[in-house]
């Protein structure tokens, strides 16, 4: 039992914060940040924009592309880590703002920047067992609630966005979520987390040499366990955390870089948003066409790993 991708939509805020910007507010540089990290500029929502207006904006859109109403959906599976309120999930609430009266599953799920790619294995898993006709799918984040701007090491870093994809059962095996890997390792826990006063917390340098390591690790380990080669590739869309990081696992694969994806500079880091939201991104844009395959490796807090092959 298969599944295919049938919509996308996406969100972002209307406030675009450029790295000049930040530097009216901290001790940095345009020239650092782009030249460290890659980013030019990234999403801020508004003081009372919240993650579940985000990821309704962009369910929304979704569901326009796929000519779907909210009640051909049976289940909506959200990554997040920044929500408002610790319950009920951000899931059910978008459910209830697009006036579900079918009674589907709504669940979030938090596997920090790799967030995505834990909700994309849950639904495959649902589709293998032949227990949902369509999910959706969605990454919503408002990382700026996070950042704390007297810490230029992670101010820097962030955005905030949404973007969904809605996938369909389907009799094939090579049309959507073809396959998933996801790990986690939470030894690790004390390299990147939040406080409980909502800060970042992040030792940079040892997050950076983890994630150059284990998504490479992951995207070799997805193609060996599906039977196929890089050749079978069209796109990497790697999570988009910091253009070095991407470059790195690019040369370690031995992948061209003009079969890799890069929305960082324009978006920042937007965690569980970011792979999702670089499709749309190529979608939009007619970068990535109908039938393509796309790997989409991503890293993050926990630790947790993981990467995904879906045809589009
Ligand atoms: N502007 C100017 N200078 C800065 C800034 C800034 N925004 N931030 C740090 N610096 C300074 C530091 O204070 C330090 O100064 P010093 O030498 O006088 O002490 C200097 O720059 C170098 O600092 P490092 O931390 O060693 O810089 P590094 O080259 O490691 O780059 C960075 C920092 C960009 C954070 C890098 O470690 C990195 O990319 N790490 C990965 C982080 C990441 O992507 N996290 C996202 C979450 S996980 C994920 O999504 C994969």
């Amino acid at each position: 039992m298969g599944n295919k991708l049938v919509g996308y939509g996406s969100y972002l805020p209307s406030r675009v914060v450029t790295n000049v910007d930040l530097e009216h507010v901290m001790d940095t540089t345009d020239a650092w940040i782009v030249e460290r990290t890659g980013i030019r500029a990234r999403h801020f929502a508004g003081e009372n924009e919240t993650v579940v207006d985000m990821a309704t904006n962009a369910a929304r859109a979704a569901l326009k592309k796929a000519n779907l109403s909210i009640n051909d959906i049976d289940m909506i599976i959200v990554a997040t880590t920044t929500p408002e309120i610790d319950f009920p999930s951000v899931a059910v609430q978008i459910a209830g703002r697009l006036g579900a009266t079918n009674n589907m599953p709504a669940f979030d799920v938090r596997g920090a920047c790799t967030g995505y790619i834990y909700a994309l294995h849950c639904a495959r898993g649902f589709f293998t067992a032949g227990m949902h006709e369509r999910i959706m799918i969605i990454g919503a984040e408002k990382m700026s609630r996070f950042i704390d701007m007297k810490d230029r090491s992670t101010a820097v870093l962030f955005g905030d966005g949404a973007a969904a994809l809605i996938f369909e059962r389907s009799t094939s095996s090579y049309s959507g979520i073809i396959d998933t890997v996801v790990m986690s390792d939470g030894k690790k826990f004390d390299m990147l987390h939040g406080s409980n006063d909502h800060k970042i917390v992040m030792n940079g340098p040892e997050t950076y040499k983890m994630a150059v390591s284990l998504m490479p690790d992951a995207a070799r380990y997805i193609m060996e366990h599906a039977g196929i080669t890089q050749d079978d590739i069209d796109w990497i869309v790697p999570h988009q955390a910091n253009i070095r990081i991407i470059e790195s696992c690019a040369a370690r694969l031995g992948f061209p870089i003009e079969k890799i994806l890069i929305t960082v500079d324009k978006h920042a880091n937007t965690s569980g948003a970011s792979g999702a939201l670089a499709l749309a991104y190529a979608f939009d844009n007619n970068i990535i066409r109908h039938g393509q395959l796309v790997l989409y490796p991503a890293f993050g807090a926990g630790l947790t790993w993981g990467a995904t092959l879906i045809r589009v």
